[in-house]
Order: C-alpha cells, then structure tokens, then sequence
C-alpha cells in the first residue's frame, strides 16, 4: 500500500546564499529521501521557503544600507536557483512573507492565546542606551553560559544549541557599537512550557527508536531540564503582525511562525494544486508519516518547540523522525560565512556539475558525527570512485556494447550461474538500498550501491567481454547482458544521490520515460532493445583545482 509522506526541510534564512554544510546537513538528504519514496510509488509532499524575518534579515539589511525586502528577494531567487541547478526537488519551495502564511500563522497565535499556551507577561531585555533600541536575538553576542562559547546570541548558543534569552547571556555587548546593553522590562506573549512538559516528555520517550541518537539524547536531556516559559513575541518593526491589540509594535517570533511554515505551506501546495483540502492528506491522516530534516543548530526548535506547538493546537500530526544531521567543518571548523570558509553553491554551480558534489556530500554526509569537506577530497572522490567505479562501469559496458551488438541489448542465450548470481544480488542491493533510505542512513545506502558496483567491475574483468568477443560471441553477449542487468539496477540504486546522471544513463538505456515513472524495482534488461550512444557520465578531474578552490577560500 502507498505511504504517505510529509517532507519538511529546514527553511533558510534569507539572508545569504547556500553553502555546502547546509547543503549536506539539510538539503541533500530530503531531496535524496524524496526521490526514492516518489519513485517507490508513496505520496510524497516537500516542503519549505524562505525564513524571511528576524534579526538574521534585518542585521544584513542594516549592515548594507538596504531594505529588509531587497534582502529577502535576492536570496529567495539566489536559493531558487540552486533548488534547481542542484536537483533539490521542492514539491513547494515558497516564503514566510505571504498573505497565506501570515493569517495561518496568526491562526495558530489567536487559537494558542485562547487554549492559554501564549500568556502575556514580562520580560526583561536588554536595552542599549548608544543605539536606543531593544537588543534581541541576534542583536546581541556574548557568552553562553552553557557552554562557555564566546559568540551565543541572545536566543540561542549555536555551539552547544541551548536556547537562551538575551540576559542569560554573560558579558552581553551590543552587535553594532559592541557597549554593553542595560536591562529594560517589556510586555509579550510566553509559550507555557511547564503545560506542555509532561505530554512531549511522553511522547519523546515513546517509540522513538528509530531516532538518531545524538538527536534523541540532546532531545531528552533538554526537557528533562526543564524548559522555561519563553517570549514568543518580539520589539521589532520586521515580521508578522501580533492579532491582538496593544501589540501593534511588536511582532511575532521568527522561530514561533517559521515551524508554522511545515503546515502553512501544505496549505498553499493544496490550494494551488485545485484541491484545497488535500493538506488534510499529510497533516490530520494518522498513517502519515513526517520528517523534518535539519542541522544540528535547529534541533530543539523541531524536536521540542514545534512539536509543542503542535500539542497546544491539536489534530495535527507530529513529528515521525527528525534526522538532524552534524555539521560540515572546513578546516576543521564549522564552514563560515564571516571568514569564507564555505563553498557557495551559486559559485559552485555554474563552474562544476552537481552530482559530482552530490556524490561527495552524500559519502560523508556528517549523520551522527561532524565531517569535513575538503577539496582534495573531493577531487579524490570524483575521480577514484565516481569516474573509476561507476562511471568506468557504464561507460565500457555500454560503449563496447553499442559498437559491437548494433546498438542494442544483446541477447545472452541461457545465463550461468554466476551471471544468475550477480543479477539476484544486484537486485538484493536495490532492495537494501531502499531499505537504508528509508530508515535515513543515506551514506550505508550509497555505499551499498557503489560495492556492488565493485562487484560489477570484477565481474566485467573476470568475464572480459572484449576477448572473449573474438573467440566467442555468446560469451560476450551473454556477459554484457548481465552487466547490464546490474548497471539497471544501480541506476535506480544511485537515482536519488545523482538523479542527473542517473537520468541521462536511463536513456542510453533505451528508456524515454523519468527512472520515478519506472518506479523502485529490479527489471531484467530486454534483448533487442535498441539503445542510445551512450556519453561519458563524469569526467576526471584537474588535481590542479585543489589549489585553485583553495585560493578562493578565506578572502
Ligand atoms: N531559518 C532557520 C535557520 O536557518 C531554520 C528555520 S527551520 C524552520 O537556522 F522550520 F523553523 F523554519
Ligand atoms: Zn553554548
């Protein structure tokens, strides 16, 4: 029977282009996710959009003499084309600054004001006499008192990942003239952790096994804790008005209304594909399954705070997975946008091919500890594994195959049985392939389909089709039949790690449709059929890159 799956992918700040480590950490994964379940035949909705409010836009904003919009529309189109020059396949890429998104998340606001989960209290802020403004969020650095990291921001450590308010902070100093700041009480709306503490708790220690550990400890550790009561309402003139009076000054939360994004922009895919209450489908069906694929900074906002939310509003489902991933060091830190220790994937993708850099981020995809990404790497990967292993594979098979069989598959008479064995274990490996995707261990996947790729090579060596050709023809036929067989059975293998290529081999296989229409299964491959002259899928890289990439970096 189908599954029906809701993909939700963390939504970018618009406040910069993608890098890499957000590429693997977030990205990469749902779009490899989303492919093999659309090709398995489930139904499949993924979504996100732009985070377009908060501090992160406005500090950009204000940095460059520009408004908060021109901000937020440069980076909307730049994340639009790389969605599309990188294969990232959004069923619905859209924004938080919609009319659709805002009366959803004021929605939910009004509805959590009435349960009595937003209550008005309250805080104290911090206030800089210099630049006479509140200092929230990212408006104010100093250091956590978690973890002791100089560099927290006023709601959360992006180092240990605690959620703070700006006077946890230590020796807090204002982001613009670096003064330090004085208190300053202010009214706002408070999410009532202590009502919801109980039932996440239930819910986060019940059949949670198939969550990533690192997730699920942090997870637990943190409740356990406690979570106090936070302002989910903000002093700022940028971002979603407040529905109630006397909050005409202040805005909601970024965090609060960008979660709301998952269900509001379900709302707007089902509107605009003339079935408006098809959300119900992903959103209030208990069979649904969601997953929420996130860096490791996000963690707490989607395995506690929205799932609280959820809670407090009612009947819709929760979270099923959240496979948060670790992050992408350069140099061995975390890559940066201040220093340009990052590979921006703008600039990447008009000089390189994506599947190549699919194929990289998806071997050392950091899924349960921090990974490095480096360029001699990836210049090692591309040229050892992708043009050496599987595009080798392809490409003598077919091109001999081509040349010497009329362009067709050949006819292999009666197959022995180690060609009957390498089919049934190519076949095997699809299947475990799948198996691996789904339970979002994407690196055991594409390893799984790259050694039978292996498999493949010593089989075509051991069989040397292109001697036996002179003595025996048969035997060649009959060798590259099998050959083929397995090739068919990896490029649905490796379709949602390098869906360009995968597509391209689909048609020198003779094929017209998309490898999503032929669906997730093992077919043997048609004597006769006519095939198309097949093309190098990668080409082998300059080792002189190296120090060319290198040179772009830290500038
Ligand atoms: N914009 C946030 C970030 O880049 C992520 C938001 S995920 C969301 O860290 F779901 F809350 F939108
Ligand atoms: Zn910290």
């Amino acid at each position: 029977m189908a599954e029906t799956i809701l993909i939700g992918v963390a939504w970018p700040y618009a406040n910069g282009p993608i890098h890499q480590g957000q590429m693997a950490g977030a990205y990469l994964p749902p779009d490899i996710f989303a492919r093999y379940h659309r090709a398995a035949g489930n139904q499949v909705l993924m979504v996100s959009g732009s985070d377009t409010h908060g501090t992160p836009i406005t500090v950009r904003a204000e940095r460059e003499g520009r408004s908060p919009e021109a901000v937020v529309e440069e980076f909307h189109q730049s994340f639009l084309d790389t969605w599309r020059m990188a294969g990232i396949s959004f069923d619905l890429f859209t924004r938080t600054d919609t009319a659709n998104h805002t009366e959803v998340a004021q929605d939910f606001f009004r509805r959590l004001v009435e349960r009595g989960y937003l209550e008005e209290g309250i805080q104290t802020l911090l206030w800089c006499e210099t630049d006479q403004r509140f200092l929230l969020d990212r408006y104010v650095e100093g250091i956590c008192p978690n973890c002791g990291y100089d560099g927290a921001r006023g709601d959360q450590c992006d180092n240990c990942g605690k959620l703070l308010d700006p006077t946890d902070l230590v020796r807090p100093r204002c982001r613009f003239c670096g003064n330090p700041p004085v208190p300053r009480d202010s009214r706002h709306f408070f999410l009532r952790f202590s009502k919801l503490q109980e039932p996440l708790l239930r819910w986060l220690e019940t059949d949670k096994d198939h969550w990533r550990k690192p997730v699920l400890n942090f997870s637990l550790a943190e409740l356990r804790k406690g979570l106090p009561d936070r302002a989910m309402t903000r002093d700022i003139e940028w971002g979603i008005e407040v529905p109630v009076e006397g909050y005409e000054r202040k805005r909601i939360y970024v965090w609060f209304e960008a979660v709301i994004g998952y269900f509001s922009a379900a709302v707007e895919w089902a509107a605009r594909s003339g079935s408006p209450d098809a959300w119900k489908l992903w959103w209030e069906n208990p069979e649904a399954k969601s997953y929420y694929f996130i860096g490791k900074d996000n963690i707490t906002f989607h395995t506690i705070v929205w799932p609280g939310l959820l809670m407090a509003y009612g009947g819709l489902n929760l979270p099923f997975d959240v496979p948060a991933n670790q992050y992408v060091n350069m140099g061995g830190q975390k890559a940066s946008t201040s220093r340009n220790m990052a590979v921006w994937m703008p600039d990447y993708l008009t000089r390189y091919d994506p599947d190549p850099l699919r194929y990289y981020l998806a071997a050392t995809m950091p899924e349960t500890q921090d990974s490095e990404f480096s360029w001699a790497e990836y210049v090692r990967r591309n040229n050892d594994e992708l043009v050496a292993t599987w595009g080798n594979l392809v490409n003598r098979t077919l091109t001999f195959t081509f040349r010497n069989f009329d362009g067709k598959v050949p006819d292999p008479g009666e197959l022995t049985e180690a060609d009957r064995d390498i089919l049934a274990r190519a076949e095997a490996t699809l299947d475990d392939v799948g198996e691996q995707i789904r339970w979002c261990r994407f690196r055991a996947g594409l390893n799984a389909a790259m050694d039978m790729a292996r498999d493949a090579n010593q089989y075509l060596e051991q069989t040397s089709p292109w001697k036996t050709i002179k003595t025996d023809r048969g035997q060649a036929a009959r060798a590259l039949y099998t050959v083929i067989g397995v090739i068919g059975a990896l490029r649905t293998a490796l379709y949602p790690y390098l869906p360009f290529t995968c597509q391209q081999l689909h048609g020198f296989l003779g094929e017209t449709g998309t490898i999503e229409e032929m669906g997730w299964r093992f077919a043997l491959p048609e004597p006769g059929r006519p095939m198309q002259a097949p093309q190098p899928l990668y080409r082998k890289l300059e080792p002189a890159l190296i120090a060319e990439e290198e040179a772009r970096l830290g500038t």
